[in-house]
């Protein structure tokens, strides 16, 4: 709900747990006077205090008044160069060289549903699920107009923002920077959360206390990247997973970003995130606008666990479109680790039965159906099957697979070329590179220039083409280099700056022509795993291979750090072979399956080499994911423990809407002689209702909650899942 209370110029947006406050003051300084847990009603500015504080400037429109600062007051979007020298928002250089930035409030507008955004990705929603509020801004000096735009979900304490930026006047400005969210907090002590790591280590937690100056992390790779996932968090130094009040911030891109958090001299807190300023450099016209990509918001005055289970359902509900939001998704199989490039038509084809024999779904063809690849140093743009190992191309091998009572999916890696390629050959000027200065590779592959439209429509066309020939239902979309060298032949020297971003809309547009002409095709994303698991990718492609390691054990603190803010039912999860390709483990199957159901399920290994005993267990994996596939992909996580290196077991809770049904998994640590016996605390139970645990006796809900579940001695790496059903 959007309450506006047009003399007070007071914007109030309740969502069900919590309250967020702004107000246009008397020099018209859009003040953020509060986010929060819920407070019913009241103008929240009155908490503000005024003093003289030495070297905080002050406005002409304070006259005499020295307690009247930009730079003390908490502010909703801040400017840049006019006196508030905590982190800007936006950052603008005019025709005649001057940087300053400084917006005063012009207006305001509700409008009933989530408004939308061109070309970008943005959670959706009618009427009935969301409120609009349009603030407008102004720079009069600059002529720049600014529109902050807030969609409210009530259901699921969901607040997204986004801004465009209007230039009003008759001279081109320049933007420098432009962040989609700025937070202010009073005085207080938070934590920083953010979520790092690597290649095959993406997205582990790290949390520490916010020191004063500017912490930050972000990308400037092109892609949201490996190392620093553009989802951050700020909470309460007590909060755990069930308590304090915690705030989740998510951005929706996929390419450069950044988010700092700033502990100001004075204590107070702000968090901005955006587009990342490194190389940005943005020009608007007179009459152009620039659209920052959307930012979503969540807290929590309940700790981490109940944070993301509201971004969980945001993201189900809101963010995942149609058909896919609601459809089943296949079990699959993908041919990479079975066979990295190694295979022929006869090969796929001995694969296939065994996997269609075991209940499989889907079929994955991963790398090296094309040109002439048969190793990552060749044929990227070459859109074309190699005959020599699939003799009669895709269709024919699509229809063997649909024979078997299976989906056929493909492996595409639309944004790269290779230099020995057709394509290459052809336009070795396609690719981005600084003029007169030699490639930097990445895999040996160079990026294609997404900010081309030709470059673009050839793209779709070649590709499309084989999917219109063959019968493929799913894509993996990859991606396997971080950005060097950006810079484009068909943009002039002085709007350089804006090739990242065009990059990333150039992809989004590709994304979007593939969605719509292929509408029951499921996409999934993937960029060397994990470089690109972001909310900008999941508007596009509903699931995204979570990461390269599919070693279940790594995968218990990749999959934990994702669940913060994206829901198992996004995750890429396979069962591989062991020992394990990254690692070296081996980890009993039951564990991998496990860990891998609580993601999208699939196999990455050559199911015809597994003894008769695994094979068995396949098939009983199925049936077991099959089981509980509602309620992974739509019920309520709850992350029971933190994964660590050593003996302590890691546990997750999978509850159904109406608390009656509920999944309980765990995962052995190393093994250590002398163990101690283990009870696990479950969460989200109903403490009224008495649980069956799978065929044994009855648990009551509140001593599983309050006492807890006594685990059985686990050996090494081993895992229980264990089914609980209220009577
Ligand atoms: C990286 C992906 O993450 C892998 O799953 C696989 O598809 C390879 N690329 C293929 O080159």
């Amino acid at each position: 709900m959007i309450i506006h209370d047009t003399e007070g110029r007071i914007f109030t947006l309740q969502t069900h747990s919590t309250t967020y406050q702004m107000k246009a003051d008397q020099n018209g300084v859009l003040l953020h006077t509060y986010y929060g847990p819920k407070i019913q009603q009241g103008d929240l500015s009155r908490l503000i205090r005024y003093a003289d504080r030495g070297f905080s400037p002050n406005p002409d429109e304070a006259g005499s008044d020295r307690t009247y600062s930009l730079d003390t007051l908490p502010q909703e979007y801040s400017g840049s160069g006019a006196g508030d020298f905590r982190l800007p928002s936006l950052e603008v250089e005019r025709r005649d060289g001057s940087y300053v930035a400084d917006l005063r409030y012009a207006g305001a507008q509700v409008l009933g549903g989530k408004y939308a955004l061109e070309g970008l990705p943005a959670f959706f929603g009618s009427e009935r699920d969301a409120d609009t509020l349009v603030i407008t801004l102004e720079d009069p000096a600059a002529a720049l107009r600014v529109e902050l735009l807030y969609g409210v979900f009530e259901d699921c304490d969901l607040i997204t923002r986004a801004v465009r930026i209007i230039n009003d006047g008759d001279q081109p400005v320049r933007l420098h920077r432009a962040a989609s969210l700025c937070l202010d907090f009073p005085a207080a002590s938070m934590d920083w959360v953010t979520f790092d790591g690597g290649h095959v280590k993406e997205r582990r937690p790290n949390r520490a206390p916010l020191r004063p100056g500017v912490q930050s992390v972000g990308s400037i790779r092109g892609i949201s990247s490996h190392q620093h996932n553009p989802f951050v968090m700020l909470c309460e130094p007590q909060a755990d997973e069930e308590h304090g009040v915690c705030y989740g911030a998510a951005l929706l891109y996929s390419g450069n970003f950044e988010a700092a958090a700033e502990r100001s001299q004075f204590d107070d807190i702000r968090l901005t995130m955006g587009i990342h300023p490194f190389h940005f450099c943005w020009t608007l016209e007179p009459g152009q606008a620039f659209t920052a990509p959307e930012a979503a918001l969540v807290c929590s005055p309940n700790g981490f666990g109940q944070m993301s289970r509201q971004f969980h359902r945001a993201v189900r509900g809101h963010l995942l479109r149609d058909p896919w939001r609601g459809r089943r998704k296949p079990v699959q199989v993908n041919s990479w680790e079975a066979f990295y490039f190694h295979y022929d038509q006869q090969r796929l084809l001995q694969f296939a039965k065994e996997s269609a024999a075991l209940g499989v779904e889907l079929f994955v063809l991963d790398d090296g159906w094309f040109g002439r690849r048969n190793d990552d140093s060749s044929s990227l743009g070459d859109w074309f099957p190699n005959e020599e190992k699939l003799p009669g191309g895709l269709p024919a091998l699509s229809a063997e697979i649909n024979a078997l009572g299976m989906e056929f999916g493909l492996w595409i890696e639309p944004e790269m070329v290779s230099e020995d390629s057709r394509l290459y050959r052809e336009h070795p000027d396609w690719v981005l590179n600084a003029p007169g200065r030699p490639y930097t590779r990445g895999r040996c592959q160079l990026v294609l220039d997404y900010t081309r439209p030709e470059i673009r429509d050839y793209i779709f066309q070649t590709l499309q083409k084989q999917l219109d020939e063959a019968n493929v239902s799913y894509i993996k979309w990859d991606m396997n280099r971080s950005l060097a060298q950006v810079w484009s032949a068909a943009i002039p020297a002085q709007r350089q700056g804006e090739v990242y971003h065009r990059y990333v809309l150039g992809v989004y547009d590709l994304l979007e022509r593939f969605r719509q002409a292929n509408p029951n095709t499921l996409i999934e994303g993937c960029s060397g795993g994990g470089g690109r698991f972001d909310m900008g990718m999941l508007y596009y492609t509903p699931q995204i291979w979570c990461s390269d390691n599919t070693d279940a054990i790594d995968r218990l603190t990749i999959q934990y750090g994702t669940s913060f803010a994206y829901p198992p039912s996004t995750m890429g999860a396979h069962v591989s072979a062991v020992p394990n390709e990254q690692t070296g483990r081996s980890v009993p199957f039951d564990t991998r399956g496990t860990v891998a159901m609580s993601g999208t399920f699939g196999y990455e290994l050559d199911l015809g080499a597994l003894s008769q005993e695994e094979k068995n267990q396949v098939i009983r994996q199925i049936q077991a994911y099959r089981e509980s596939y509602d309620l992974i992909q739509t019920g309520d996580y709850y992350r029971l423990s933190v994964p660590t290196p050593d003996g302590q077991p890691t546990a997750w809770l999978h509850v159904s809407a109406d608390r009656r049904t509920a999944l309980l998994c765990v995962v052995s640590g190393q093994a250590h002689a002398g163990a101690p016996f283990r009870r696990i605390k479950l969460r989200g139970l109903d403490p009224t209702l008495r649980y069956r645990a799978a065929e044994e006796e009855l648990w009551p809900g509140d001593m599983l909650m309050q006492a807890g579940y006594p685990l059985p001695m686990l050996g090494e790496y081993q895992c229980l899942r264990l089914w609980l059903k209220a009577e």
